[in-house]
């Protein structure tokens, strides 16, 4: 990370959380959390950022699904990603995600977790919770069931022995169930549900972890109109609580939700901006849009 970009992602923060940008103090202006250790469980995010990555590379048999990728997330934002099938949108999340190893790059996670020496397991249990296109919940189990087990470690165990919510968790779940939109439904069977509602129940089930960064890939693929619409507003509704990522190839819901969005083309990013400043970009229009 090069001082300028520390320095610009410290103002950017300061400006979010309404502080003075740049004011004359004992650390130089920075705000006093600036070198601080993190504490441990907590991400520092005092540069503005949840998410940071810088050139990122990485090959597969000599083909560069990735090539010195650069972006960055600010605590809270919801960000858009969009681009042609093979853009590297997926293989970012498995980067991300400590499924990929880049061959190169810097992956951190706040200003201080370096997530390449995390792995898989570890980066879920630092607060990173990742939904997959498909739907996994576990259909023979009831909607309060599959939100229960989201919440332990060994998922062998038989759900509701040996495990017993705390009232903090119960009222968790409960909340939850209103945010999926899934409280009428809380005793079915979790494979009677519609494929949005499945989807509704496994973003449920990362929010069961209480995640500070939620990845999703192709989030509304497959959903109604009216599920879509939900989902839009779902999205909006976790958004300042937890930081997003949403790749999405429906850029009528990126309308809907989006603030910045990511164009990323050959594994970087080809262009940033809002949705209309992205839309009206030639080389967007070339690789993508103009289809
Ligand atoms: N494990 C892997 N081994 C070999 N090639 C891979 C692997 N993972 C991804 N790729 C290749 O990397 C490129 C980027 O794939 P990726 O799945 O990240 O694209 P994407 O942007 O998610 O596309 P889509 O919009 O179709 O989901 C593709 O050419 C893909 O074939
Ligand atoms: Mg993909």
């Amino acid at each position: 990370m090069t001082p300028d970009l520390m320095e610009a992602g410290a103002e950017r923060h300061a400006r979010a959380q309404g502080l003075p940008v740049g004011a004359s103090t004992e650390s130089g202006g920075r705000t006093a959390g600036y070198g601080r250790p993190a504490v441990a469980g907590e991400v520092d995010v005092t540069h503005g950022r949840i998410l940071y990555l810088e050139d990122v590379s990485v090959s597969f048999d000599g083909f560069k699904a990735i090539n010195k990728l650069s972006l960055d997330i600010a605590p809270g934002e919801l960000r858009c990603i969009i681009g042609p099938n093979g853009a590297g949108k997926t293989t970012m999340m498995d980067i991300i995600t400590g499924k990929t190893r880049p061959d190169e790059g810097t992956v951190y996670f706040g200003s201080t977790i370096d997530l390449l020496r995390h792995r898989e397991a570890e980066i879920a249990q630092l607060g990173i919770g990742r939904k997959f296109q498909k739907p996994t919940v576990f259909e023979h189990l009831t909607v309060f069931e599959n939100l229960e087990l989201a919440l332990k470690t060994d998922k062998r165990v038989k759900p509701s022995m040996f495990f017993k919510l705390d009232s903090a968790q119960a009222d968790r779940l409960a909340d939850i169930l209103q945010t999926i939109h899934l409280a009428d439904s809380v005793n079915r069977m979790a494979g009677t549900l519609s494929h949005g509602q499945k989807q509704w129940l496994e973003i449920g089930m990362l929010l069961m972890q209480d995640p500070k960064l939620l990845l999703l890939d192709e989030p509304v693929a497959g959903m109604t109109d009216e599920e879509t619409a939900r989902t839009a507003e779902l999205f909006l509704t976790l958004k300042g609580k937890h930081s997003l990522m949403v790749v999405e190839h429906d850029m009528s819901f990126i309308r809907t939700i989006s603030e910045i969005v990511t164009v990323l083309c050959d594994g970087s990013v080809l262009a940033q901006g809002t949705l209309d400043e992205v839309q009206s970009d030639e080389r967007v229009i070339e690789v993508y849009l103009g289809r």
